[in-house]
């Protein structure tokens, strides 16, 4: 009997926490947004990629020129991330490293783009 208890109330607790868990993940999701990546982009990238001489032909000032990516092509991929260039580059695993010449962004910033990325590039905060 009490062992039967124990179960019961083990596997209560565990789907209380695996609940926890996805609600954190939903919240990580949406909160990736657009506003929030274009401000990175404008304190430490248009300097080089913007307007007409832009870097390698990447614009990012603004969310169509994202998408749009390059001379070499897109740089960033929905849904994946680690398989995008402005992430490879962001982390040094693509040299050279971005900003170029710079200190790195704070690893806070590029979860933030790994995010948005793996959310499919949210151009606006969804509908509550
Ligand atoms: C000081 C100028 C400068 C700044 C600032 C800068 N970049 Fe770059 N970026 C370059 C240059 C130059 C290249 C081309 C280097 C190469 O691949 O030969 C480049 C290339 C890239 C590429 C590769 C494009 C492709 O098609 O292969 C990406 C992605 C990129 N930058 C993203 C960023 C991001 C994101 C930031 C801001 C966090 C940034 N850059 C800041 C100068 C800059």
């Amino acid at each position: 009997m009490t062992r039967i208890f124990i179960l019961v109330a083990l596997t209560i607790w565990t789907a209380s926490i695996r609940a926890a868990l996805a609600e954190d993940l939903a919240e990580d999701l949406t909160e990736a947004r657009w506003e929030e990546v274009s401000q990175i982009f404008s304190t430490n990238c248009i300097n080089c990629h913007s307007s007409h001489g832009a870097a390698k032909g990447l614009r990012l000032d603004s969310y169509d020129a994202v998408l749009a990516g390059g001379v070499d092509g897109l740089v960033v991929l929905a849904g994946d991330p680690f398989g995008s260039e402005l992430i490879k580059r962001l982390r040094g695993d693509s040299a050279p490293r971005m900003p170029f010449l710079a200190t790195p962004l704070p690893p806070s910033q590029i979860d933030l783009i790994v995010r948005w990325i793996e959310a499919g590039m949210p151009k606006a905060q969804p509908p509550d």
